[in-house]
C-alpha cells in the first residue's frame, strides 16, 4: 500500500483519519534528551561577520576608519587588474556615502558570537498514536505504534555515535531555546543553511519592553511592567535581562542578529516575512534593507489587525508584514487568488447586463445598487477599448459594425489585426460606446483577483477569525497567504518566533514540512495542544507516495449555476479570442481537490527539543532564574 494511503483509524463519524508524510526528505539524526553526558560531538562558537561597508562611520578603534578604508579602496580601484575587480569596490565606495542607520552597539560590533550547541529530542508527539492508543487498536504492534511517533528507534549507543552524521526520516519539530541560539544549531550541527523556503517572523514589536511574552497558559492579559505578570522562566529572563536592556538599541541589534542568521538559512528562491506594528515598521525596513540587501525588497503588506488603538488621532487598525526575498531574481512565487466581489462601484463600470435572451443594455441606478446579486439577472459586462498607443501601420484598418464604420483615431492602433476582429465579432465580443468600437469583458471572464497589499479581512477573534488562544496570535489568513505565495507543498518553513504556532499550524494544513522555535514553554504548550487537535481537510496528492512533494490535486469544475468551484479556472482575454488560441488557465493555489471520506490530523512531530543542559548552559541560567525571583 502507498505510504500516504490511509490506514484504517476510524473517526466517530465514520471517516478516516490519516496525516501527511514526507517521505523523500530526510534530516540528520538527532540525539534524545539523556544522552548529553555521552555526547562528545561539540562544536566551537559560530562568529557571524555583518557587512562591514554598510557603517562608514564606525568608530571602535578611536581612529577614522571611514576615511581609511575610503582611501584602501580608491587604491584598490586604482590597481584593480580587470574591469570587475574595479567596478567592485568602486561599489563599494559609493555605498559609503550612503545615510545608514546607526544605534549603540552597532558601531561597537562588526560580528556577534553564538554558541554552536546540539538540540537534545525530549517528546515524540503524534495524534494518529494517541487516537490509536485510545482505541486499543494496536496495543499488540509496538513497532507500528513506533511509527506512527516518527521514532526512528535508534539504540542509545547509535545515537551517541551517529547523532548528527546519519540521515533519518523528515520529522517537523518544535525547539525551545533562543532564536539565535537554535538557528545556529539548525545551521552548525544540522546542515540547514539554504534549506528554508520561507521563514515567518513575528518578533516583539519591540514597544512595551516589559510585556512582550504572555507568562501563562491561561492569562492572556498582561500588563506592561507588573511583577506579577514576569516570567518564571530561564529562558524568558535571558531574553529579559539580556535582550532588551538598552530598549529601542538592544532591540534593533537583536533583530539584526537574528536576521542575519535567517539569511544564512534561506534556500536561494527563499522569502522571509516579518510582521511588526507601525512604531518600528521603518527601522525594520531599514535593517531588511541592510542585511538583505534594499533590491530583494518585494512589497510592504498592511493587513487588519484585531481591534485598533485608538490614539488622539487616526485610529491604528493596521499592522505590518515586511517581504524580501533571499534573491529577487530567484524568488518562488505564485500568486494567490481571491474571489472579486462585484460592488456598485464596479457596476459602473461594468455597466452592461446581457440577459438570458441574449439582449444586451445597460443597467439602470437600482440594479447596480444590486452589487453581486445582479449576476443572478445576467452576465454584466464592461465595454473595454481595443486600441493600443502607437503608429497605425497595418492596424489601422476601417471596421463596419451595426452599421456603423469605425477607425482608430490618429497615433492609436487596433489591439488585434483583421482576422482578430473577425472572431471577436463571431464570439459576439463587440460593442460600441459612444462612437466608438469596443471589446466585450464580462465580468465572469475571471471573476478573481491576485492579492495586493492591503489585506482587510484578517483580524483574530470575532465573527470570522479564528480563535484566540495566545495574546498576541496571528490570524492564520495572514500566515497562510504568506506561505502560498513563496512555497510548494513539502517546502521547509520556519518560524523563530512560534507562539501559538500559528505557522506551524498553516504549514501542516498545506504539507508543508516545518520547525518553528520559542524561547518560552508558555506559547509551546498552546502550540502543542492546538496542533494535536487540529483537522485538516484532506487534499488529494498527486502521487501518494511521494506525500505532498510530489504535488496537490487541483481541476476545473463548476457548480449549477455555472460558476467556477474548483482550483483550476479559465482566465479569458481578448488576445486569445483574437488568436483563436485556448484561453489560459488560473491555478487557485488554495482551492485543491478534497477527500471528504479522510479527516486529517497532524502528523507526527518532535514536540520539544531544547539545548538546556548541554554543557550545563540550562544549569547557568536556572542560577541566574534564582537572583531575580
Ligand atoms: C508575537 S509572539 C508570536 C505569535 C505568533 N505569531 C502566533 O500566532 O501565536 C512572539 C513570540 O516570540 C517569542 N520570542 C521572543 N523572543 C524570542 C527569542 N529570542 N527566541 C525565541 N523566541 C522568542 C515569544 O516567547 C513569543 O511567544
Amino acid at each position: 500500500m502507498a505510504k500516504n494511503k490511509p490506514r484504517t483509524t476510524r473517526s466517530t463519524k465514520g471517516k478516516v483519519a490519516n496525516n501527511y508524510r514526507h517521505p523523500e526528505s530526510e534530516s540528520l539524526m538527532r540525539p534524545d534528551v539523556g544522552t548529553q553526558a555521552q555526547f562528545k560531538k561539540k562544536l566551537p562558537p559560530k562568529k557571524y561577520r555583518y557587512d562591514d561597508s554598510l557603517s562608514p562611520s564606525l568608530e571602535w578603534d578611536g581612529q577614522n576608519p571611514a576615511r581609511e578604508r575610503g582611501e584602501a579602496l580608491i587604491r584598490e580601484i586604482l590597481d584593480a587588474k580587470a574591469i570587475e575587480e574595479a567596478k567592485a569596490a568602486a561599489s563599494k565606495l559609493k555605498a559609503m556615502s550612503k545615510p545608514f542607520l546607526n544605534w549603540a552597539g552597532k558601531a561597537e560590533r562588526l560580528s556577534f558570537e553564538v554558541p554552536t550547541l546540539p538540540l537534545f529530542v525530549h517528546e515524540r508527539l503524534s495524534t494518529k498514536a494517541i487516537l490509536e492508543t485510545l482505541k486499543g487498536h494496536r496495543r499488540d504492534k509496538q513497532i507500528d505504534m513506533f511509527d506512527l511517533f516518527g521514532d526512528p528507534q535508534h539504540p542509545i549507543y547509535e545515537q551517541v555515535l551517529r547523532a548528527y552524521e546519519h540521515k533519518d526520516k523528515w520529522v517537523n519539530r518544535m525547539i525551545l531555546g533562543d532564536s539565535l541560539v537554535v538557528m545556529n544549531s539548525l545551521l552548525q550541527y544540522e546542515g540547514l543553511g539554504g534549506q528554508v523556503q520561507m521563514i515567518y517572523v513575528d518578533p516583539p514589536y519591540g514597544v512595551k519592553f516589559g510585556s512582550n511574552f504572555q507568562p501563562f497558559v491561561r492569562k492572556r492579559d498582561v500588563d506592561h511592567g507588573d511583577d506579577d505578570d514576569m516570567t518564571r522562566e530561564p529562558e524568558m529572563v535571558q531574553a529579559y535581562r539580556d535582550t532588551w536592556q538598552l530598549g529601542l538599541h538592544s532591540y534593533l541589534s537583536y533583530m539584526r542578529d537574528r536576521l542575519l542568521i535567517c539569511r544564512e538559512l534561506l534556500a536561494p528562491g527563499g522569502s522571509i516575512f516579518v510582521q511588526i506594528s507601525d512604531e518600528n515598521l521603518h527601522h525594520i525596513r531599514e535593517l531588511m534593507d541592510e542585511v538583505f540587501g534594499k533590491g530583494n525588497f518585494i512589497a510592504l503588506i498592511a493587513f487588519k489587525k484585531t481591534g485598533f488603538a485608538s490614539d488622539d488621532e487616526l485610529s491604528t487598525t493596521h499592522d505590518f508584514l515586511v517581504w524580501f526575498a533571499k534573491s529577487k531574481e530567484r524568488m518562488k512565487f505564485q500568486p494567490v487568488f481571491g474571489a472579486r466581489e462585484l460592488t456598485p462601484e464596479e457596476l459602473g463600470f461594468y455597466e452592461y447586463i446581457e440577459l438570458p435572451n441574449g439582449d444586451r443594455r445597460l443597467l439602470n441606478r437600482e440594479e447596480k445598487a444590486l452589487g453581486s446579486q445582479i449576476r443572478n439577472n445576467g452576465r454584466p459586462f464592461a465595454r473595454n477599448p481595443m486600441i493600443s498607443p502607437g503608429w497605425q501601420d497595418s492596424l489601422g484598418f476601417e471596421v463596419e459594425f451595426e452599421g456603423r464604420r469605425f477607425r482608430p483615431p490618429l497615433n492609436r492602433h487596433w489591439a488585434t489585426t483583421e482576422d482578430g476582429i473577425e472572431r471577436l465579432r463571431r464570439a459576439n465580443r463587440l460593442a460600441i460606446k459612444g462612437n466608438t468600437l469596443r471589446y466585450v469583458r464580462y465580468f465572469d471572464d475571471f471573476p478573481f483577483q491576485p492579492l495586493g497589499t492591503v489585506w482587510n479581512d484578517t483580524g483574530v477573534g470575532g465573527f470570522v477569525g479564528d480563535e484566540r488562544l495566545y495574546v498576541v496570535q496571528t490570524d492564520t489568513r495572514v500566515v497562510q497567504r504568506c506561505l502560498l505565495m513563496t512555497t510548494e507543498p513539502g517546502d521547509l518553513v520556519l518560524d523563530p518566533t512560534c507562539g501559538s504556532g500559528t505557522t506551524a499550524y498553516c504549514a501542516e494544513q498545506w504539507g508543508r514540512r516545518w520547525i518553528t522555535i520559542d524561547c518560552s514553554r508558555v506559547p509551546l504548550a498552546l502550540a502543542r495542544q492546538r496542533l494535536l487537535t487540529a483537522t485538516y481537510p484532506w487534499y488529494k496528492l498527486k502521487e501518494d507516495a511521494r506525500g505532498p512533494v510530489g504535488g496537490l490535486e487541483y481541476q476545473g469544475r463548476q457548480n449549477q449555476k455555472g460558476e467556477e468551484v474548483g482550483g483550476i479556472v479559465p482566465h479569458i482575454k481578448l488576445e486569445d479570442i483574437a488568436k483563436n488560441e485556448p484561453s489560459k488557465e488560473e491555478i487557485l493555489v488554495d482551492h485543491p481537490e478534497v477527500d471528504n471520506k479522510i479527516t486529517r490530523i497532524t502528523g507526527p512531530f518532535y514536540s520539544r527539543s531544547d539545548y538546556t543542559n548541554a554543557y550545563g548552559l540550562g544549569d547557568r541560567w536556572h542560577r541566574r532564574l534564582g537572583n531575580v525571583s
